[in-house]
């Protein structure tokens, strides 16, 4: 059978590089390019610092980078010489036209099918790497098809979701629950399956390659991120009612995550879920069931976007209600800022809604996240929020002098009327408290958006807590409830 000596990856991202890399080391028979338009990221993955942070990811690129896995901004070159080409190019939230707030843009995706098409001399396998709707490989095929000139050429394409979470990228691609490749069911497409295949087990177990046709593969990454984001708006909405109770959430979640049926994972209640992936391929996933007509499954799906921006406002509300009803001028002191931790990304982080939040009712926010740089939280809290989404509620940020960036979690508590932990790095849990308490204005609040802190602990030295979906302290508690 056919085999693969060259691969190309278009788009050298979160997902386009770390996935390569893994390729590359397990494969050392393959040479390996990844190609970015952006010459500025090209030279960082060429660089010593490498343009995203990813625990483990620095060793696997310096064992294989200059052997067979090279970074490179001559998309054309390496396009055309390759047998398989991944496409990883981001594929948006459509900000403007028909489908605005919730298809997918797909021009980054179009533009890479005509360079294909353009400089292919020999046939090709085009694997859909990126998070695409639904038909996506229908229309990129009429695109490939119809842009060569070479009629010699054939097009095979090929559906390969990636399912690696940000955090445990390496991990998570050196030992996958499952690869799946979704292909046409014809003879040239399953023996691009077995190509594709291939390469994979080199280090996958074959038990865990999954084929399936291509609609099949396509839906099921959107369906995927939809289940996690949907058992985190299940708990939050349970954390909702925790509060209201008197029940606690860990207890609760606990009880049922001991259910067989049910699984422990992904049921801590938090502030919300972020990330570049959840929200966008939710809401594609409601646009496409709308187009279609199934209205009633696109309403189900939406209702786990909307139990998340709850989540968000109505921590920011318990923050402001128990700081007494104002917390104009007040400073108060964010931890984390990345959407989750052992990661330096911020699209679509919570922290960012929460923040803006605060900002709104006046308070001066001191920030500190361990992997976050100050250009980019100053960035992401200067850029207003779509218009479709609470239509002009977000004005592009009035005072960057409210807005504090410190590189010192200590300095960031000096002063300050409360603790705000919306990311939850691990070395959160490892300050000194009573010297932050010290530091700090009395009352002194702890508001824990992601309860990983010890509670009882900080109410001895004498903090104030709110933790999501547990019992409230007597001071919290709104008069009326
Ligand atoms: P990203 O934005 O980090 O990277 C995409 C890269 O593609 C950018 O560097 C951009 O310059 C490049 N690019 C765009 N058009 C190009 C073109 N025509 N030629 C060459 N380069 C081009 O995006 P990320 O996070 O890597 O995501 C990529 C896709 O993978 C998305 O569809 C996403 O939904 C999906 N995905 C993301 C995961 C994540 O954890 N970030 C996990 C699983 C899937």
């Amino acid at each position: 059978s056919p085999r693969c000596k060259k691969i190309a990856c278009i788009g050298a991202g979160y997902v386009g590089g770390p996935t390569m890399a893994m390729v590359a080391l397990k494969c050392p028979d393959i040479e390996v390019v990844v190609v970015d338009i952006n010459e500025v990221r090209i030279k960082a993955w060429n660089s010593e610092e490498l343009p995203i942070y990813e625990p483990g990811l620095d060793d696997v690129v310096k064992a294989a980078r200059g052997r067979n896995l090279f970074f490179s901004s001559d998309v054309k070159r390496h396009v055309g010489e390759a047998d398989i080409v991944f496409v990883s190019v981001n594929t948006p939230t459509k900000t403007r036209g028909v489908g605005a707030g919730k298809a997918a843009d797909l021009a980054y995706w179009e533009g890479a099918a005509r360079m294909i098409a353009s400089v292919s001399k020999t046939s090709k396998i085009v694997v859909e790497k990126s998070t695409v709707p639904v038909k996506t490989a229908e229309a990129i095929e009429k695109v490939l098809r119809r842009n060569c000139s070479d009629p010699a050429v054939q097009f095979e394409i090929l559906s390969n979701p990636e399912f690696l979470a940000e955090g445990t990228a390496i991990e998570d691609l050196e030992r996958p629950d499952r690869v799946l490749i979704g292909g046409k069911e014809t003879p040239s497409g399953r023996s691009a399956v077995e190509v594709l295949k291939s390469v994979y087990e080199h280090w996958v177990p074959a038990e865990r390659i999954l084929t399936a046709n291509l609609w099949s593969a396509e839906l099921s990454k959107l369906t995927a991120n939809a289940f996690l984001a949907q058992r985190i708006s299940s708990i939050n909405s349970i954390s909702a009612l925790c509060e209201a109770t008197g029940a606690d959430v860990g207890q609760v979640a606990h009880s049922i995550g001991t259910d067989s049926r049910i699984g422990g994972k992904f049921l801590n209640a938090s502030v919300g879920f972020g990330g570049s992936c959840f929200q966008k391929d939710i809401l594609n996933l409601v646009y496409i069931c709308e187009t279609l007509g199934l209205k009633q499954v696109a309403d189900y799906w939406a209702s786990v976007v909307s139990i998340n921006d709850y989540q968000k406002q109505r921590f920011v509300e318990r923050v402001i209600e128990a700081m007494f009803n104002t917390i104009s001028g007040k400073k108060i002191t964010v931890l984390g800022f990345a959407f989750k931790k052992d990661t330096g990304d911020t699209r679509e982080t919570p922290a960012l809604d929460v923040c803006q939040g605060l900002l709104q009712d006046n308070a001066r926010l001191y920030i500190y996240d361990p992997k976050v740089t100050e250009n980019q939280i100053h960035a992401d809290l200067a850029t207003p929020k779509f218009e479709w989404d609470h239509p002009g509620s977000r004005t592009p940020s009035r005072k960057q002098d409210s807005i504090k960036v410190l590189q010192d979690p200590y300095e960031a508590a000096q002063d300050s009327h409360a603790l705000c932990v919306l990311t939850e790095w691990d070395e959160f849990k490892k300050y000194d408290y009573e010297r932050i308490y010290d530091s700090m204005m009395k009352p002194a609040f702890v508001f824990d958006g992601r309860n990983i802190l010890d509670h009882e602990r900080l109410r001895k030295i004498g903090f104030i807590v709110y933790a999501l979906g547990k019992p409230l302290d007597p001071f919290i508690q709104k008069p009326y409830s």
